[in-house]
């Protein structure tokens, strides 16, 4: 070999060595609400109703981006750590278009969108409950069906290949759902025997879907505890609070009550679909546990008083939102809290979550065997 030749060699094998590690998955897809959106209803609104929502002001995104993405939070959320861990960009909301910014798509895709829900829009539209400008899950699934030739179109591989290498993450679910009718007054009973088994239903189907597209991995992400909200203290106070946690039981309880048929049904489903890999991200546990043992996680103070808000006694109010005026200002180190923004958590309770998840990904059998390339997560110290 000539020393040109091997000057070359040189170089592409250290071009290969810098290359992030994309050999695990190749793409990244996102199904949820307000929590995993990237920036849709941001658009969203704007091109609807010509109305700039508060995620769209500083502070959001003052930790990380230094500017406002349409992320709830202060910077990253738990799919862009996710997307970090397998070396893909950060998972793009569909409405921004599949344009040279987001690589096409080829990587992955968000249709994540603040405010949506599980069961469909005619259902709440006919019990008399539906909030404009809200989306099931449903529709995001239609969405990503639409987006599937330009989502192929870039790979070398066939696209069942793609999606089979894809890892899809759905959820989470579930406050909007909750909301729509507690703002309605309809009543716990109704809303545990009506509303909750359509949630738990219309998830499976959502997930069916997938699988019928050539969904083979699938992150499903419960809901956080909605009992344990600052908004939810605000926005439906009732004295009904549980001693070791301090979280509202009726709202808690619903959501446990929802996340036991999930499980339930989510069984059944795995049995079912035997080749399908199949982790369940307890976003619940998760944070409660962080309610139970703050420090352990590194949040001092409060855990309920949001860091960025309008004032009263959680630093959440209805009428200045985390960017709106009377809420420009976030607390001095972000790091510390737990909630951002009332509704959802700051950027390092995020990247803990996200940390975790994928360790418990990468532990499962079939996920190990496909992901033995990767090093990264092992060899970096763990967060905290
Ligand atoms: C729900 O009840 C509250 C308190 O009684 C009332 O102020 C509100 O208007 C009711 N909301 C709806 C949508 O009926
Ligand atoms: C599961 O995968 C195996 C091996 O690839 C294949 O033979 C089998 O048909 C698959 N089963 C289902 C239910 O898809």
């Amino acid at each position: 070999m000539n020393s040109s030749a091997s000057i070359i060699l040189l170089i592409l094998s250290l071009i290969a060595i810098s290359q992030p590690t994309r050999a695990c998955f190749s793409s990244i897809i996102s199904f949820g609400g307000s929590p995993s959106d990237t920036g849709n209803e941001l658009i969203n609104l704007e091109r609807e109703i010509s109305y700039k929502l508060y995620v769209g002001y500083l502070p959001n995104g003052e930790t990380f981006f230094g500017y406002p993405t349409g992320r709830f939070c202060d910077g990253r959320i738990v799919i862009d750590f996710i997307a970090e861990e397998f070396g893909l960009p950060y998972p793009p909301p569909h409405l921004a278009g599949a344009g040279p910014e987001n690589q096409y798509f080829e990587y992955g895709v968000n249709v994540a969108i603040a405010g949506s829900t599980l069961a469909e829009t005619s259902f709440f539209e006919e019990r008399g409950t539906a909030t404009p400008f809200s989306y099931a899950l449903s529709a995001e699934v239609q969405w990503f069906k639409d987006l599937l030739p330009t989502y192929c179109s870039s790979s070398t591989s066939d696209c069942g290949e793609k999606l089979a290498n894809a890892l899809f993450i759905v959820g989470p679910f579930g406050r909007n759902d909750f909301r729509t009718e507690y703002l309605h007054n309809t009543s716990d009973d109704e809303i545990k025997t009506v509303v909750v088994p359509v949630m738990a239903e219309r998830f499976i189907s959502g997930l069916k879907e997938l699988v019928d597209i050539g969904a083979r991995t699938i992150m499903v992400a419960n809901s956080y505890p909605i009992g344990c909200l600052p908004a939810s203290f605000v926005e439906a106070p009732r004295n009904d609070f549980d001693e070791k946690t301090g979280c509202m039981n009726w709202l808690n309880d619903m959501t446990s009550l929802f996340h036991q048929q999930l499980e339930a049904k989510l069984q059944v489903f795995q049995s079912e679909h035997p080749n399908v890999t199949i982790l369940y991200a307890d976003l619940y546990g998760m944070t409660i546990d962080m309610i139970l043992s703050p420090k352990k996680y590194g949040v001092e103070g409060n855990p309920f008083v949001t860091c960025c808000g309008g004032g009263g006694p959680y630093n959440y109010n209805l009428d200045a939102r985390c960017g709106d005026e009377g809420a420009k200002k976030a607390c001095d180190d972000p790091t510390k809290a737990l909630f951002w923004d009332g509704v959802h958590l700051t950027e390092a309770r995020y990247k803990f979550i996200a940390t975790e998840l994928v360790k418990q990904l990468l532990a499962l059998p079939s996920i190990k065997e496909q992901c033995k390339d990767i090093k990264r997560i092992k060899d970096e110290p763990f967060f905290m």
